[in-house]
């Protein structure tokens, strides 16, 4: 079977731990690492997995998932370098990290996947978006994409389209929790209790969701059917449109593209 390591297991890389127990997998089969040992025996008591050092893990593991910080990412490729077992895929989810800083420290013709996944997948609902390094052959984007689909969905994009991912999906949580904010607070200014509005825009935000995900029907279509004539949705979509909220939302998405690009620039002579 093939073994998998979990290389740094904060937030993201125990989510993907759970999720790889959750769809079946054995214990037996997975590895982590961490620094502190109080967190290896943390985790070891919760899920039943063996926490290792760097160098076991790298001489171990058919897949090593990279889930640190980007700017922990140096001393980690270091002992990589001289630690990995030929042919090893390695699978980042470190944002902005591109294939090539890690096939400018690994062997040559080490298989590199990068993955964008964002924060839902804490509850198993992640989005993730792979591409392919430039070794990593289709096989090793399945498998990468068979792994992820345990945690939530799955699309593939070439890697010059991951600034765009970040903005839309890697940070796209974070605008819908301000559109909630926002609209909890709409209802505080209508005088409703706060506890009451927060309940009411929650399960609409859900609702929605799973209406959009489970009709698949156009988003136009489904507000065009609550939006009657004369009536009080569309007297809240002119005021919508008199602020330019869609422009502002095309705007913010393009700004964070473009900051995504900076950062990433920081990293792609290293
Ligand atoms: N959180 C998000 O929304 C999100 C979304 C998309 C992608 N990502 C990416 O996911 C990665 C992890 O993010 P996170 O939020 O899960 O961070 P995190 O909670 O800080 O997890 C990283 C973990 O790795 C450990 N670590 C660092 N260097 C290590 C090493 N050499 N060996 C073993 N363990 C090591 C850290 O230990 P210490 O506590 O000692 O530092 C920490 O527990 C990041 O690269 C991030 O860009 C995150």
């Amino acid at each position: 079977m093939t073994t998998i390591a979990i290389l740094g297991a904060g937030k993201i890389g125990e989510a993907m731990l759970a999720g790889l127990l959750a769809a079946g997998r054995a214990p037996e089969s997975l590895l982590f690492t961490e620094r502190y040992p109080e967190r290896v025996v943390e985790l070891t008591a919760r899920y039943g997995v063996r926490g290792v050092e760097t160098d076991e893990a790298a001489a171990t593991a058919d897949v090593l998932i990279v889930a640190v910080k980007p700017q922990d990412i140096d001393p980690l490729l270091h002992s990589l370098s001289w630690s990995i077992k030929p042919g090893t895929l390695v699978v980042s989810l470190c944002a902005g990290l591109p294939t090539a800083l890690y096939e400018r420290h690994l062997p040559a013709g080490t298989p590199v996947v990068r993955v964008m996944p964002n924060t839902p997948i804490l509850v198993g609902e992640a989005m993730s978006a792979i591409s392919a390094g430039s070794h990593a052959q289709p096989e090793h984007l399945q498998l990468v994409e068979d792994l992820l689909s345990t945690v939530g969905k799955v699309v593939r994009v070439p890697e010059a389209q991951q600034d765009a991912v970040t903005a839309l999906s890697g940070s796209g949580p974070a605008y819908f929790f301000y559109l909630v904010e926002a609209m909890i607070d709409a209802g505080i200014l209508l005088g409703l209790p706060r506890s009451v509005s927060t309940e009411l825009i929650i399960q609409s935000a859900v609702g929605a969701a799973r209406m959009l995900r489970e009709t698949g029907e156009h988003p136009v279509a489904l507000r065009e059917a609550v939006t009657s004539p004369g009536g009080t949705t569309i007297a809240a979509i002119r005021e919508l449109e008199n602020h330019a909220v869609r422009a502002a939302l095309l705007s913010a998405i393009e700004a964070a593209a473009v900051r995504s690009a900076e950062l990433g620039k920081a990293h792609n002579g290293a």
